[in-house]
């Protein structure tokens, strides 16, 4: 090989390591010919070469830079920046109008009576605190409430894996949680690897962070296809695995021990930190909940987030992280970040959490959740055109049906929303747009009424008119 192939090759496999990133400059001509010990004319003739291969650009008077379009080598899925839009937000805003039949966003019944106790304990204590005669008011700094973290931890210790208080960090919910774990383990532009489809608030998050992801897709019933993310975590350097692996959002299934072991067996060699969105993990429809991949860590490297939004309540905003090994990070972004979460919603969560109130309600949700699915398949497969397939969940309230290729959820969604009707369209769970011919839908309060019903019908119509037109 000749000599400026060799300084070619090397800098060819800093460029697809991403030792040397998109957009930084490389070494000048003079100081790489000192470096290696070469001619400045064996450098020129290495630089035009990758040029040549779109690797690397010239700028006027500066010098020579990684290309950001570089062609990645091949690779079934390859990172890329995520660009989702505001679609999501306006779903959200969507969902929040109650004259929405609510077969759109994820949010739960609020319905249940533990939900009204918590409230009645929340407006106790700031009952309470009106009459406060203390003169200062205190913040609840990071890592949050002890009591509340005491209770925690007793409840995750009886169902999922052994806790400690002080290995726990209060959150203003999962997203808060999820937020803070990226910013502890990478910086912008690193590669994150998500499945796929992927909630769209993660993908978000990934987004307004500046980080790159890698989709991997999802093997239905089993979870993240592991031969793909064995060989994508040979290629590329990936920063932290971010899953959903209990009780997945959208597609409901949970990832079975034997599948999760192997998962931690692969990315031990790279001690790959992986970040674990449990919001819905304890909604399983087995007695007892599914352990999380959190149970089989062994160094730290996996941090659990999740919270009281599916179930108990969106709008109290707590969450927790367990951060193994990331505790310090996590907790001093949290922070400067926002300083502390409300002490008032802390204390009534957990007052709320004594005597296993939380375990008694979460048995009942389950049942309930899993008598609402009996309803909603049985209604889907009276209904949809039998070219409509849908997941069956393990646990939750989501379904994600596929419609044939071709057939356009956004636009089934815009024709919903018209009617009074929010349904999710499945473009959001990818930065690809692959599943525009998907939707999912939120059944957690699909009761039998008749108003709901005639909603889940119409959509069934909308689908119907959408195959029509392919
Ligand atoms: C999978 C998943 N992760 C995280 C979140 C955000 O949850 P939180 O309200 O706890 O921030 C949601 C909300 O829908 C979700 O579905």
């Amino acid at each position: 090989m000749k000599r400026y192939e060799q300084v070619t090759e090397t800098l060819r496999a800093q460029i697809e390591s991403y030792q040397l990133r998109p957009g930084e400059p490389l070494p000048s001509l003079r100081s790489l010919s000192e470096q290696l010990a070469v001619s400045k004319n064996t450098v020129i003739h290495a630089y035009q070469q990758l040029e040549a291969e779109g690797l690397i650009e010239p700028r006027p008077r500066q010098g020579f830079f990684v290309s950001h379009g570089q062609p990645l080598p091949e690779v079934s899925a390859s990172p890329r920046p995520v660009q989702l839009g505001a679609l999501a937000l306006n779903i959200i805003r969507a969902a929040s109008c109650s004259d929405l039949h609510p077969l759109g966003s994820a949010d739960p019944d609020t319905r249940f009576p533990a939900r009204a106790q918590l409230y009645k304990t929340l407006a106790k204590n700031a009952r309470h605190r009106a009459h406060q005669q203390s003169k200062i008011s205190h913040y609840q700094p990071p890592p949050g409430s002890d009591l509340l973290r005491s209770r925690l931890a007793h409840h995750i210790s009886e169902s999922a894996f052994a806790c400690k208080p002080q290995e726990i960090i209060i959150s203003n919910g999962t997203q808060e949680g999820i937020s803070l774990s990226l910013r502890a383990i990478a910086s912008p532009g690193d590669i994150i690897a998500v499945e796929s489809p992927s909630f769209y608030g993660t993908l978000q998050c990934i987004e307004a962070l500046g980080l790159k992801v890698v989709e991997i897709p999802t093997i239905p019933g089993e979870g993240i296809n592991l031969c793909l993310l064995d060989k994508v975590l040979k290629e590329w350097p990936i920063k932290a695995l971010l899953l959903n692996p209990n009780v997945n959002n959208p597609l409901g299934f949970q990832m079975h021990v034997g599948q999760q072991e192997k998962l931690m067996a692969i990315t031990e060699p790279y001690q790959l930190p992986i970040i674990e969105d449990d919001v819905f993990g304890e909604l399983n429809y087995q007695s007892h909940r599914h352990p999380p991949l959190k149970a089989l860590d062994t160094n730290g490297r996996v941090v659990l987030c999740s919270s009281f939004s599916k179930s108990l309540d969106t709008d109290i905003r707590i969450g927790w992280v367990v951060p193994g090994k990331f505790y310090e990070e996590i907790n001093y972004l949290k922070y400067v970040t926002t300083l502390a979460s409300s002490g008032l919603t802390q204390d009534a969560s957990a007052e709320f959490m004594a005597e296993r109130r939380f375990a008694r309600h979460l048995r009942r949700l389950k049942r309930t959740y899993r008598q609402r699915w009996d309803l909603i398949a049985e209604d889907m497969c009276r209904h949809m055109p039998r070219e409509v397939s849908f997941s069956h969940p393990e646990g939750g309230y989501l379904s994600w049906l596929e419609l044939p290729a071709g057939c356009d959820g956004d636009r089934i969604y815009q024709q919903a929303l018209s009617e009074g009707i929010a349904i999710t369209p499945g473009s959001l769970f990818s930065t690809r747009g692959e599943y525009r011919h998907c939707i999912r839908l939120n059944f957690s309060v699909y009761d039998g009424n008749p108003d709901l019903r005639r909603a889940l019908i119409r959509v069934s119509e909308l689908i119907r008119q959408d195959i029509g037109r392919l």
